[in-house]
C-alpha cells in the first residue's frame, strides 16, 4: 500500500465518521440543527472532498508521451562563449539545487514513469558542459521524468583520460544517493534533438539510444557501436561488472562493453532512427590510445565495478546548482598493455602462448560483431 492510499482512506474514514457522529446526534439528542450549522457542516465535507481530489490527481501517472512534448527540434551545435554558469543558472532557475528534478514538484503534479540518473564522464570540457546542461534540463523536464543529472569530473586533468573509470564511480555514487531505476552514461558532446525520444531503461535489454547521429551521417556508426548514449537498468550493468577501467586516453571502453554484453548474452538494442537523432558539440576530438585495440582484446571482463575501489577514490561528491559534482581521482596512469606484458614476462611459455591464441583468435571480433537490432516495438507505441 503506497502513501496515497493510506492518505485516500485516512480521509475517507474521517467523513465516514463525521458523517456517522452527525446522525447519531441527530437522532439521540434531539438537536435541531441551525441552517449556519448545516451549511458549516456541508462546506467542511466539501474541503474533505477537494483534498481527497488533489491527492488523487496529484498521483496521477505522468502521461507516456506528455503534451509539453515538442518533437524534433533545432539544436545549435557551436559552443557560446559568452554563457556563464550565471546566466544559464538564471535561465534555468527551476532546476532544484543538485540538478534533480521531479514532474510532482512542478505544474504536471503528476507520478513520473521513469526514475533515472544521467551520468556523465567529463574532464575540461567548460563551454560543452554548458550547452549540455542548457539543453538537457529542459529536455528531460519535457519528458516528465524524475532525473538527476551526476558529473563526473576526473580530478587528474591530464591528457589521460580514464572514462571506464569515471561511468563505474558514477554509477556507484548515484546508486548510493538514491535507488535510480535506470542510469544512462550520456556523453557530453551528444545533445537529443527530438523529446520523443524518452529517455528510460527496458528491463528485457540494453538500450543503445544514439541510433541516428550528426557526426555518423545521422546512422549509429558501426554496427557494434556503444558510445555516446547508454541505457541500463542498475541490474543489467551490475550483470556485465561495469565498464572496464582499463582503458586510457579516448576510446575503446565503449567496445568492450559490446563484447561484455555479448559475453553475458544481453541483447542491445536501439530506438527508431526519426526519434533517437542527436547533434554533436563541434571540439577538437582526443587521440585515440594505440593500446586500445589490444586491450579490448584481452577480454578482461572481471575487471570492471567490482575492482573498481583498487584504482580510484572519490575526492569530493557535492551539489552545483545545476548537477550533482562527483570528482574523482582515477589513480596514476598506469598504460594497461606494459603492466600486462610485464606480468606475462613472469609467467610460464605456456601461459604466453595461451595468451597470443586468445589475442589472435579475438584479433577479428570488432568486425565479426553481432549488430545491435533496433529497439522497434517499444517506440513503435509512440510514433
Ligand atoms: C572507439 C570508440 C568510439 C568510436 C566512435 C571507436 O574507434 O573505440 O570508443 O566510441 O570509435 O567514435
Amino acid at each position: 500500500m503506497n502513501r496515497t492510499d493510506v492518505c485516500q482512506i485516512a480521509l475517507c474514514s474521517t467523513l465516514i465518521v463525521f458523517v456517522v457522529e452527525l446522525l447519531l446526534l441527530t437522532l439521540f439528542s434531539g438537536i435541531v440543527f441551525s441552517p449556519t450549522t448545516l451549511t458549516m457542516a456541508g462546506s467542511t465535507l466539501t474541503t474533505a472532498r477537494a483534498t481527497l481530489t488533489t491527492h488523487i490527481s496529484v498521483d496521477k501517472v505522468c502521461d507516456e508521451l506528455p503534451t509539453t512534448l515538442v518533437g524534433r527540434i533545432y539544436v545549435n551545435n557551436t559552443v557560446d562563449e559568452r554563457l556563464t554558469w550565471q546566466q544559464l543558472e538564471g535561465e534555468l532557475s527551476n532546476v532544484p539545487y543538485g540538478g534533480e528534478w521531479r514532474p510532482q514538484n512542478s505544474s504536471a503534479h503528476c507520478l513520473p514513469r521513469h526514475v533515472v540518473a544521467i551520468i556523465v564522464p567529463y574532464m575540461s570540457r567548460e563551454p560543452q558542459l554548458l550547452v549540455f546542461l542548457r539543453h538537457i534540463h529542459r529536455f528531460l523536464q519535457r519528458q516528465q521524468i524524475h532525473y538527476c543529472i551526476y558529473v563526473v569530473e576526473q580530478a587528474n586533468t591530464t591528457k589521460e583520460f580514464n572514462k571506464g573509470r569515471l561511468m563505474n564511480a558514477g554509477f556507484e555514487e548515484a546508486m548510493r544517493q538514491h535507488h535510480w531505476s535506470c542510469v544512462i552514461f550520456h556523453d557530453v558532446d551528444v545533445l537529443p534533438e527530438d523529446d520523443r525520444n524518452i529517455y528510460h531503461c527496458d528491463n528485457h535489454y540494453v538500450r543503445h539510444m544514439t541510433t541516428a547521429v550528426d557526426r555518423y551521417n545521422y546512422t549509429g556508426g558501426y554496427a557494434a557501436h556503444m558510445g555516446g548514449v547508454a541505457a541500463f537498468t542498475p541490474e543489467q550493468y551490475r550483470k556485465v561488472n561495469g565498464y572496464s577501467n582499463l582503458f586510457w586516453l579516448w576510446g575503446g571502453e565503449d567496445d568492450d562493453m559490446h563484447f561484455r554484453l555479448n559475453h553475458h548474452k544481453m541483447p542491445v538494442k536501439r530506438p527508431l532512427a526519426k526519434f533517437a537523432t542527436y547533434t554533436t558539440v563541434r571540439h577538437e576530438h582526443a587521440k585515440k590510445s594505440k593500446d586500445s585495440e589490444k586491450v579490448l582484446r584481452m577480454k578482461k571482463y572481471g575487471d570492471g565495478l567490482k575492482t573498481l575501489r583498487n584504482y580510484m577514490t572519490i575526492v569530493r561528491f557535492e551539489k552545483r546548482p545545476l548537477y550533482h559534482w562527483i570528482l574523482v581521482d582515477v589513480g596514476p596512469f598506469t598504460p594497461t598493455i606494459k603492466t600486462a606484458n610485464k606480468v606475462t614476462r613472469n609467467v610460464s611459455t605456456d601461459n604466453k602462448s595461451k595468451a597470443k591464441r586468445i589475442q589472435n583468435k579475438s584479433k577479428s571480433m570488432k568486425n565479426n560483431s553481432k549488430p545491435i537490432k533496433n529497439d522497434s516495438k517499444a517506440t513503435k507505441k509512440r510514433s
